[in-house]
């Protein structure tokens, strides 16, 4: 494909600022599309810590067409890469403590409507070259509901460029009173169910569902869920309308970050030839998680923002299972405050088997993943799931529920699986205790008493390759699609 100009568009990127896996997408997708000669330029809000952590930052621009004249465009390169970077810099939405999202307690900022209209809008201003940067993007790629905003606004320009949407979590919508709709002085034809409304409230991801040219998800199989009731958060009817504009794209993932054999936050470096730095790595997470350092006990780690969709109380529920069967679990995370305490209550109450870390903690991921020999992740849905393919090239076995990504990405140990030696890892359907444990017991049993099988899992798992290379080539065909159906509709009378 010829190379086009993308502007990336997103509320978190690796290493400035990550909640979960968008952080990760939005820090190595780009430098992938780049290296398919692409002329991408990330753009995000000028977040206190990511300024903290940026490198070399310049004024790129001192007005922004629409925007008050407070805020400017600072320039820089997203760092380990050589992708340009473009922070929205509003002091009053942006400069304080905290996350991209949430104060440092935990809770929604109140002024969340505000700071992602105003970041939408500076970004429509830089797409429309409306910013002094002599720059005119081909493509927008917007990502999740805090840039939803952009391809409605976009919308109304004749010579605008082509819209994408990504849909990393559909449970997000943005949906806030309706009356922000008038305060945020959008445009009145946004209203409306065919625009930005939602039940009466106004739905910030509607914006890029409703308007971009072409949508995606981050798994064939999740593209597949949400047109259905029980996956859609009552968004199936719209992505079912737009279904001929939705496809499914698996993230890829950054093995300069993520490869036992080079990663800076572990001790012990190994690979698939030897995996002696694996059981080395073990024996320190369990004394830095103060469990007995037994090498023979399974030990189960999980890393995650601890909600309901990650299946967190399918876990709290197998606990005295885990116990019983002599097992280890680690987990780090944050998130429901219930679940918070309810995992340390275990580990207080377990503390040879359990142990909880709560918070948030980019070593201690790592190392989780290095010293575990099983990951858990129950996800009651999985739009794609990082941690599970990070697990397979730890050589950590992954359990994972049927369900999106983590159907596209794990390959369970049946039978015909072992005989062609493709298993790597663990499957089950339904998000019930029972199901959870049976398969937590499968595991186990053949970690215990056929080590030749383990081997032949973790191996086959260590093998496989998610690198971003194919994944940002379909992206070029997606940003080609977009690209065609913008054409078709100039086109149009
Ligand atoms: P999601 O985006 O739904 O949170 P993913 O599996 O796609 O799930 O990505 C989660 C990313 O966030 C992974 O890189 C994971 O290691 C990281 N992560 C989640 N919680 C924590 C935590 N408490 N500490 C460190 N890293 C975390
Ligand atoms: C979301 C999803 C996760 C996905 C990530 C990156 O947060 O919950 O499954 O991997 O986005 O696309």
């Amino acid at each position: 494909m010829a190379s086009n100009k993308i502007l990336f568009v997103t509320s978190e990127a690796y290493p400035l600022i990550k909640t979960g896996g968008l952080g990760d997408v939005a820090g190595s997708l780009p430098a992938a599309l780049k290296a398919q000669r692409q002329d991408v330029r990330v753009i995000m809000p000028a977040y206190r810590e990511a300024m903290r952590k940026a490198e070399k930052l310049g004024f790129a621009s001192f007005q922004i067409e629409g925007i008050p004249e407070t805020v400017r465009l600072l320039e820089g390169r997203l760092p380990g890469t050589s992708v340009r970077l473009l922070l929205v810099d509003s002091p009053a939405h942006f400069d304080r403590p905290g996350g991209p999202y949430a104060d440092p307690d935990g809770h929604d900022w109140a002024d969340n409507a505000e700071r992602f209209a105003m970041f939408s809008r500076a970004a429509t201003a830089v797409a429309l070259n409306k910013a002094g940067l002599v720059w005119q993007p081909d493509i927008v790629h917007c990502n999740d509901w805090q840039s939803g905003l952009v391809p409605a606004l976009l919308n109304q320009y004749p010579n605008r460029p082509a819209t994408v949407f990504t849909i990393h979590n559909l449970a997000y919508h943005g949906q806030f009173d309706a009356t922000k709709f008038q305060s945020l002085k959008l445009p009145e034809y946004l209203w409306g169910v065919d625009g930005l409304e939602f039940h009466g409230g106004l739905s910030f991801i509607k914006g890029g569902l409703v308007f971009a040219d072409m949508i995606s998800t981050v798994s064939p199989t999740y593209a597949y869920e949400i047109r259905t009731p029980h996956f859609g958060h009552g968004l199936d009817g719209l992505l079912n309308h737009r279904a001929d504009r939705l496809v499914g794209i698996l993230n890829g993932v950054d093995y300069k970050q993520w490869n036992p054999a080079k990663d800076p936050h572990l001790k012990h470096a190994y690979d698939a030839q030897s995996l002696e730095g694996k059981a080395r790595n073990k024996q320190q997470l369990q004394k830095q998680s103060g469990l007995p350092q037994r090498t023979a006990a399974p030990l189960f780690g999980l890393v995650g923002r601890l909600v309901e969709q990650k299946g967190i109380d399918l876990v709290l529920s197998i606990i005295p299972q885990l116990v019983k069967a002599d097992a280890q679990l680690v987990v780090l995370g944050s998130g429901d405050k219930g679940f918070q305490t309810e995992l340390e209550e275990a580990a207080a109450e377990y503390p040879d088997h359990i142990a909880a870390h709560i918070g948030y903690n980019e070593s201690l991921a790592h190392q989780i993943e290095a010293g575990a020999d099983m990951f858990l992740m129950p996800s009651r849905f999985e739009p794609c799931g990082l941690n599970q393919i990070y697990s397979l090239r730890y050589g950590t076995a992954p359990i994972v529920r049927h369900t999106g990504g983590l159907a596209d990405t794990v390959v369970d140990t049946t039978d015909e699986n072992i005989k062609q030696k493709t298993a790597t890892g663990f499957q089950f359907e339904h998000a019930t205790h029972e199901e959870l444990w049976w398969t937590c017991e499968r595991a186990i049993s053949i970690y215990r008493d056929q080590p030749k099988l383990w081997q032949q899992i973790i191996s086959t798992g260590m093998k496989q390759d998610f690198s971003w290379k194919q994944s940002a080539k379909h992206y070029l065909e997606l940003y080609q699609l977009a690209l065609d159906k913008l054409g078709g509709k100039a086109a149009r009378p």
